[in-house]
């Protein structure tokens, strides 16, 4: 019996000890205070290096009787994590001294920032700035937020036309209309009004459309407009550089065909389709089993389009081209979701490492 009370005795002391050793050292890190980084190391090794004054009240918490561990567990919790917080403060008040001291220490290391992914659209964007450029094109480029006449009205638009209507197209005012632009073709005008031929130029950029947005559809994307004005540029130039391009961008096995369209601005259109580079041009699920996927959109530069800015069309032709940049990547890297484009999403942009 005796014996049990001196035991019993003795635990209690053992943990009121620890309480008081545990308010001491509260009050000893609630005061502490460092001026430099070497002061502050000191400290870090006082309370919390593997021997420091906390841990060694770690190793002594053992001998807490079990119904008392609870209440000194979490009074030694809290001193640890406030002698860490503490420490951590002073650490970041001194960095931010350092810094700001005249003499910076050069020899100091930086920070472990990995190097970021180029994003794909840009990956691919300057794919085709780059083949274009080698034929001779160079990049010009104009405004996203433009008004009517270089989106429309000199691209010979109809009044009427459905892309002026306020469901298509983003406007910004109206009467003189402001637009968000909807294609880069608007570029065309901007650089006829300013150059004579011959013109050949290359317009990458952002264009919107007031589209409701899915995995197939989005109200801002990018394209890819070229325009080649001369004397006697004819189709059979257009479809030489729309052959190269896709066999450059695609693969050398790759075959083109162009189907009759219309686009205002053109005459005679086309929209070119390759061979589906996802089956081969066998018929898969992607190209919807006809071997074919459509890219872009070309002509020959209508007449109208010509004198309406500033350009002979007696004498000089051309023709244009349009892409969409997005398309384009779906293609190559197969992308089944256009909204992962705008996401941001580390883990997407990654996957694009080693793409260039
Ligand atoms: N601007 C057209 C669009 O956004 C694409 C296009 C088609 C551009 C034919 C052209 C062209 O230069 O000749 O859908």
């Amino acid at each position: 019996m005796y014996l049990c009370i001196v035991l019993i005795e003795k635990n209690n002391n053992t943990s009121i000890i620890m309480l008081d050793k545990i308010q001491k050292l509260l009050e000893e890190v609630e005061n502490m205070h460092a001026s430099n980084l070497e002061e502050l190391k000191n400290l870090r090794n006082k309370y919390l290096s593997k021997k420091g004054e906390i841990n060694e009240l770690m190793n002594d918490f053992r001998r807490i009787p079990t119904d008392q561990k609870r209440e000194v567990g979490m009074k030694l919790n809290e001193l640890k994590t406030k002698a860490q917080d503490i420490i951590d403060k002073m650490k970041n008040e001194l960095d931010e001294k350092d810094n700001s001291e005249e003499e910076l220490d050069l020899t100091r290391s930086s920070y472990p920032i990995s190097l970021g992914t180029r994003h794909p659209i840009s990956i691919v964007r300057n794919e085709i700035i780059e083949i274009f450029a080698r034929l001779g094109f160079t990049i010009a480029e104009g405004p996203e937020v433009e008004d009517d006449w270089h989106v429309f009205s000199a691209l010979n638009f109809p009044p009427d036309h459905p892309a002026r209507d306020m469901q298509d197209t983003f406007f910004i005012e109206s009467k003189p209309d402001i637009v968000l632009r909807t294609h880069t073709s608007s570029v065309q005008s901007r650089v006829m009004e300013t150059s004579k031929p011959p013109i050949r130029i290359i317009c990458p950029g952002r264009v919107y459309r007031n589209e409701a947005i899915s995995a197939r559809a989005h109200c801002f994307f990018h394209q890819v407009e070229a325009l080649y004005i001369d004397k006697n540029v004819s189709f059979t130039d257009l479809k030489q550089v729309l052959l190269l391009f896709a066999k450059e961008m695609f693969g050398t096995d790759t075959k083109i065909r162009l189907r009759p369209s219309y686009f205002p601005f053109t005459e005679p259109s086309a929209e070119m389709d390759i061979s589906c580079n996802i089956c081969g041009g066998k018929g898969c699920a992607f190209c919807k089993h006809t071997g074919w996927v459509e890219i872009l959109g070309c002509g020959m530069v209508d007449p109208n389009v010509l004198d309406l800015n500033g350009i002979d069309s007696k004498v000089y032709t051309g023709y244009a081209l349009g892409m969409g940049i997005e398309r384009i990547t779906n293609l190559k890297y197969q992308v089944k979701d256009l909204r992962m484009f705008s996401e941001n999403d580390t883990r997407f942009l990654k996957e694009f490492e080693n793409a260039y």
